[in-house]
C-alpha cells in the first residue's frame, strides 16, 4: 500500500491558476490516454482540501460530462476544511479538520491493501510529506505555463528527498513523471 500524490501540473509548477481555474489543462490531454485508468483501480481511499471539492462541485456539470458522474470516485473519501461544507448525495465523504496523521490511519484501514490518494492542492499533499507519509508523487506535467496559480507542492524537498523513477511522454501536450519520497528511517 502506498500513499500517492498524483496530480497534473503546468510547467511553472502550478496546480490551478489563482482563480481555481484549470480551463488550461483539458486541451493538453484526455484522462483516458493517460496512466489514469490504472491508478485508480488500485486506490482505495483518497484525500482532498476544500478548494479541490469546492472546483468539483462548481463544476459538477463538467466532471459528470467527463466522468459520467458528478462525484467520480467509488472509494471512501476525505476532506479538509475548518469549515461545515456542504456533502454530495451519495458520495462516501468524511470531512476532516487539523492533523493529516489521524485521518491517514483512518484512511489505511478503509483503503485496505490498495493505495492512498492525495488528490491535492499541494500544502495539503506536503502535509503528508511533512509526516512522512508519502511514497510517491506522480506528475502530468503540462505543456503550458501560467505565471502564477496554485502551487504544485509548497515544500523544500531536494535530492535525494525525491527520486525519478519514470518518464513517459503523452504526445505534445503532457509529460508524466514519477517521483519515489525517499525517507531516512
Ligand atoms: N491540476 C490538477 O490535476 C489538480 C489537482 C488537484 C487540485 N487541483 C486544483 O488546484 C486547486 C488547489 O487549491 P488549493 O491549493 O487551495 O488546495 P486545497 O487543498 O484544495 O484547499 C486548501 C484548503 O483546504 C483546507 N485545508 C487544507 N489542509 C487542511 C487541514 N489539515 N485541516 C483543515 N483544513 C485544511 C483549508 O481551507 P478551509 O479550512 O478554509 O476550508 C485550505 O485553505 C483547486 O482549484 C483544485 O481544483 C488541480
Amino acid at each position: 500500500m502506498k500513499t500517492q500524490y498524483y496530480t497534473a501540473t503546468s510547467l511553472d509548477g502550478f496546480l490551478a491558476t489563482e482563480d481555481d481555474s484549470l480551463d488550461w489543462l483539458f486541451p493538453l490531454g484526455n484522462l483516458d490516454d493517460s496512466s489514469y485508468p490504472e491508478f485508480i483501480a488500485d486506490v482505495g481511499a483518497l484525500a482532498m482540501g476544500s478548494a479541490t471539492y469546492e472546483w468539483m462541485m462548481r463544476n459538477a456539470d463538467q466532471v459528470a460530462k467527463e466522468t459520467g458522474s458528478p462525484w467520480p470516485y467509488s472509494q471512501p473519501a476525505w476532506v479538509f476544511s475548518s469549515r461545515k461544507l456542504p456533502a454530495i448525495d451519495g458520495a462516501d465523504i468524511h470531512f476532516a479538520n487539523g492533523d493529516v496523521r489521524q485521518v491517514h490511519r483512518e484512511m489505511r484501514v478503509a483503503a485496505k491493501d490498495k493505495n492512498i490518494w492525495i488528490v491535492g492542492g499541494g500544502d495539503l499533499a506536503g502535509q503528508f510529506y511533512d509526516a512522512g507519509l508519502l511514497d510517491e508523487i506522480i506528475v502530468q506535467l503540462g505543456s503550458a505555463t501560467l505565471g502564477k496559480g496554485k502551487p504544485l507542492f509548497p515544500r523544500r524537498a531536494l535530492s535525494p528527498a525525491l527520486q525519478l523513477v519514470f518518464v513517459r511522454q503523452m504526445g505534445s501536450g503532457m509529460a508524466e513523471l514519477r517521483y519515489e519520497v525517499y525517507k531516512n528511517d
